[in-house]
């Protein structure tokens, strides 16, 4: 970047000199627009309405609600999975990037996506993308609107493994279209995924020894009373039995006792096939506060991806309809048949797909129309304007916004990610020709794709800014205290404080 910076600044240095009376023309110019811009764009945000808050309540896969998961799996599981792991059955392969000074460990295809098997690496493009287990609910909502394969890699230190399994197993039997996505495990070298047996989870399931009716009105006096009476009328041939089964009734006991001093993974009870219940489960990276390497996953589910093209996302994103197929028509225009057919790719080229998010309390759009509609109604704005408004905020937004909806996928305007645009984090279609994020960046640090950015900026790639699909992203829930403040200053909203002490009814409970 600052070398980029740097060149820039030399030649503006040289131009100035050579042609100051056309160069101070120019920046007169440009100052007065500026002025002009800035003068209108205030006086435009003043009379926008005050934001209102809908009731829907946004929850991955709710459309699913009220279906039970069936006797069939729609998932093609590999290495003995679901039930168990079958170590020495495949390779175990270091993180892309670090290579074999990595602390992260991969497990490729631990479910292989069946519906794009043999799919060929130009006629599709995939949805790459990565998360913990708590998230792994979103992948559906992916796969309801995306026409291509999905490559998803999931963080699995120790029993999370168990925990992603339980939620995969589970939605492999909900939702038809689980066949598009292939799962690939990654976790630190030093906490090694674990499977419990099917043993293991009965016992769980029978730790808490509930008392039965009978015996719960009994006293403790009375109970002994009629053990020591149990013991003196057997005879010869009951006591040996009685003794043998006394001895594994302790041993069983205090086998217990040891595995109950471990960890262990939460069984996570499904009412149906929608998410409830999965969202808050307590993972071991939870618990044992670790960051969340999210380019590791990025990597991963990159280069696990079987087609040429892929986008790079996130799960929470949910694609517009037809993106992925209009994406591919649109290389096909751009290129023509011969070269895509040979597998050719554009040099130094991605392809920046806008994001935007949707305000708490409303439906996701999945077309342009609705998306502008809410937009000028104050419904939905860019991704993360009120977080990170230098993050997200992509060249030619206004144009975006005033170009018509078609229904294709179409170039809008090449950009180059500098000034202004520097701290833009775009997300984007490319091939594995990109560098790769950078894996000792964690999620919880933030702007974790800038040095990709960087060295992207260096490379000079061409950003092209494409019109005609989105990704949009429900309503972030910002943390507590956010959450109060931004309630406080409307209380006006009934409704809304009453949803509010419901959620937090809800928090206390859990
Ligand atoms: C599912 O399996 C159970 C028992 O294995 C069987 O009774 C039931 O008919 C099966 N349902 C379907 C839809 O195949
Ligand atoms: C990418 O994955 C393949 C297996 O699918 C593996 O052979 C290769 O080494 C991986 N590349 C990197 C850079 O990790
Ligand atoms: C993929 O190809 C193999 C043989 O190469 C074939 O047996 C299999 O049925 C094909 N699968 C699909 C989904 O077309
Ligand atoms: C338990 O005791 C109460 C009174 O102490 C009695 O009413 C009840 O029926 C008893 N329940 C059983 C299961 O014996
Ligand atoms: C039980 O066995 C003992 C010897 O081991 C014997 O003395 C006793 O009579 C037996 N009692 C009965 C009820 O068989």
């Amino acid at each position: 970047m600052s070398r980029c910076l740097r060149i820039f600044g030399a030649y503006s240095f040289r131009l100035t000199r050579k042609h100051s009376t056309i160069f101070l023309g120019i920046f007169f110019t440009l100052s007065v627009t500026i002025i002009l811009q800035l003068y209108a764009y205030r006086h435009h945000e003043h009379p926008h309405p005050p934001r209102s808050v809908g009731d829907f309540n946004y929850s991955p896969g709710a459309f699913l609600r009220g279906r039970q998961p069936g006797n069939l799996s729609y998932c093609l599981f590999n290495y003995g999975l679901p039930n168990r792991l079958k170590w020495g059955k495949f390779k175990v392969l270091p993180s892309p990037e670090t290579g074999s000074r990595s602390n992260y460990r991969v497990i490729y295809n631990a479910i292989q996506s069946i519906l794009y098997l043999n799919v060929s690496h130009v006629d599709a493009v995939t949805y790459v993308t990565q998360a913990t287990p708590e998230f792994l609910y979103h992948v559906v909502e992916i796969a309801k609107f995306w026409d291509g394969p999905i490559s998803l890699a999931v963080y699995t230190p120790k029993y999370d493994l168990d925990i992603a399994m339980q939620i995969l197993n589970h939605l492999c039997h909900c939702y038809p279209l689980m066949a598009k996505v292939s799962v690939h495990f990654f976790y630190p070298k030093r906490a090694v995924p674990k499977l419990r047996s099917l043993k293991e989870i009965r016992m769980s399931l029978t730790t808490v020894s509930t008392p039965t009716l009978e015996t719960f009105n009994l006293s403790t006096t009375e109970l002994l009373r009629r053990k020591l009476e149990n013991y003196h009328n057997l005879n010869n041939n009951t006591r040996a039995q009685y003794i043998q089964k006394a001895r594994k009734n302790k041993i069983e006991r205090m086998t217990m006792k040891i595995a109950g001093t471990r960890p262990q993974p939460p069984t996570i009870k499904f009412e149906d096939c929608s998410s409830s219940g999965s969202e808050n489960v307590e993972t071991y990276r939870k618990a044992k506060l670790m960051t969340y390497p999210i380019n590791v996953g990025r990597n991963v589910a990159r280069n696990a991806s079987t087609t040429n093209y892929f986008l790079v996302s996130d799960i929470e994103l949910v694609p517009s309809i037809g993106l992925a197929k209009n994406f591919l028509k649109m290389i096909r225009k751009l290129m023509g048949d011969e070269k895509r057919d040979s597998g050719c790719v554009f040099p130094k080229t991605v392809f920046v797909v806008p994001l935007f998010e949707v305000e708490r309390g409303e439906q996701i759009p999945h077309t342009k129309r609705k998306l502008i509609q809410m937009i000028f109604t104050n419904r939905a704005t860019y991704f993360h304007q009120h977080i990170c408004p230098h993050c997200q905020r992509f060249p030619g937004l206004q144009t975006w916004l005033v170009r018509p909806a078609r229904n294709v996928l179409e170039p809008m305007l090449i950009a180059k990610r500098e000034y202004p645009y520097h701290r833009w984090e775009p997300l984007y279609f490319g091939t594995n020709k990109e560098p790769w994020y950078s894996e000792s960046l964690s999620w919880e640090g933030l702007q974790d794709k800038m040095t990709q950015m960087l060295e992207m900026c260096l490379q000079r790639y061409r950003m092209v800014v494409l019109d005609g699909g989105f990704l949009s992203h429900a309503a972030v829930t910002r943390s507590k205290k956010h959450r109060i403040r931004a309630e406080q200053m409307n209380l006006v909203n009934y409704r809304k404080i009453i949803q509010w002490l419901k959620k937090k009814y809800d928090d206390r409970q859990e």
